[in-house]
């Protein structure tokens, strides 16, 4: 799995036209506020399928007020191969990608590159719903288990029609039964590939070399619910049926889990920890999950983090900073002021981005 050794951006948010060229060091992107330092990585995060980093739709990307549509044209270097990525937008429309000239499903970008990532909207994360816990759950379990994409799809499809069925008060069982085996079947896996996830990180930040404070990890049904295997999942559906009827959809099922994480050291739930301590965890997360990746399937991911040294003391982020480094994997950091990649120094390559005329510009610098 390579690095990103060249990325252009073409009528993409705030970027006219961007071309960087780099080697496999860490990437630290300076620039003041709004000159287009997040828009960077999120097309980054477009290298790997889905929405990306904001969860944006295609056509909020195409720069204004020209809306012609986005390119972003990205080669990946290993030591013996490189590959062309392109993806794009053609007047907002859904995006489509090329690998080397083929045109590919975007679940193809999978075997090129793996991306992981930390945004600001995520520092809420222990304290808010459990919605944002379970998606920044199910990333870490695709990236080690591809699967778990289809998996998803299949199981809220079939969720969907049986909510339907739920709201028109339909109750023959006979109409429930296939789906909610569907539901079992893809529920059961979706389940062993979070439980596995949460093994590895567990693992990795065990095993890890650095010095973030660990979070104990565990996956929390609603109490006296078994999901672990097909037929607890069978089992569990079915008897839910009739709450479900009142409630007009699903109550019980893998869509229901919450992610629980507990600062290890202090032994105390997360979303009771310091806003500098929960993003240390995720810190902590994000590098074991890396590990990991490693560990598992001998890949080096590539790792996004918007504004993620700012939020850590200086003591923080030299570990950081040794931990990417010692991970050998290229890590995208933004921030506001070089200063706060110092400890860096000649281990990072570095570009400037300004705002000039209403365009994102930029500079790559020693
Ligand atoms: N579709 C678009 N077309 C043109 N400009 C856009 C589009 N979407 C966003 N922008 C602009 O891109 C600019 C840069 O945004 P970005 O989020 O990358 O800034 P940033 O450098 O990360 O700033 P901050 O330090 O505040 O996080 C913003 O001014 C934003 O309004
Ligand atoms: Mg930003």
């Amino acid at each position: 799995m390579g690095f990103v050794s060249s990325l252009a951006l073409s009528h993409f948010r705030s970027h006219q036209n961007t071309t960087l060229h780099l080697d496999s060091r860490p990437i630290a992107i300076m620039g003041a506020n709004g000159s287009g330092k997040t828009n960077i990585l999120e097309a980054v995060s477009l290298l790997s399928p889905g929405r990306g980093l904001r969860r944006a739709a295609a056509h909020s990307m195409m720069r204004y007020p020209e809306n012609l549509g986005w390119k972003i044209t990205a080669t990946t270097s290993t030591e013996d191969t490189v590959n062309e990525i392109v993806t794009r937008s053609e007047q907002g429309a859904a995006r489509d990608v090329k690998i080397d000239g083929k045109n590919m499903s975007q679940m193809k970008l999978g075997e090129y590159l793996r991306v992981l990532w930390l945004i600001p909207a995520m520092d809420r994360l222990w304290i808010e719903s459990s919605e944002g816990r379970r998606r920044f759950l199910d990333r870490i379990a695709l990236s080690f288990f591809a699967r778990h994409a289809q998996n998803t799809v299949i199981y809220e499809k079939a969720m969907r029609e049986r909510n339907r069925l739920l709201k028109e008060q339909i109750r023959d069982p006979a109409w429930y039964l296939a789906l909610e085996k569907q539901m079992a079947t893809s529920g059961q896996e979706i389940m062993e590939a979070r439980t596995q996830a949460v093994a590895y990180i567990q693992s990795a930040q065990d095993n890890g070399g650095d010095d973030f404070p660990h979070a104990l990890l565990s996956l929390s049904v609603a109490e006296g619910e078994v999901l672990a295997t097909e037929s607890d999942l069978s089992a569990a559906l079915s008897a839910s049926r009739a709450r479900d009827l009142m409630a007009g959809r699903t109550l019980v099922g893998p869509h229901k889990v919450d992610l629980t994480g507990v600062y290890a050291a202090k032994d105390i739930p997360a979303a009771d920890c310091s806003t500098g301590e929960q993003k240390a965890l995720l810190v902590s997360i994000i590098l074991a999950n890396a590990r990991a990746l490693r560990q598992v399937h001998n890949i080096s991911p590539l790792i996004l983090l918007d504004e993620v040294s700012a939020h850590l003391d200086k003591a923080r982020r030299a570990s950081l900073y040794a931990a990417i480094t010692d991970l050998g994997l290229q890590a995208w950091l933004t921030g506001t002021e070089r200063e706060i990649f110092q400890e860096f120094e000649a281990d990072a390559q570095y570009v400037n981005v300004m705002d000039v005329d209403g365009s994102s510009c930029i500079e790559q610098t020693l």
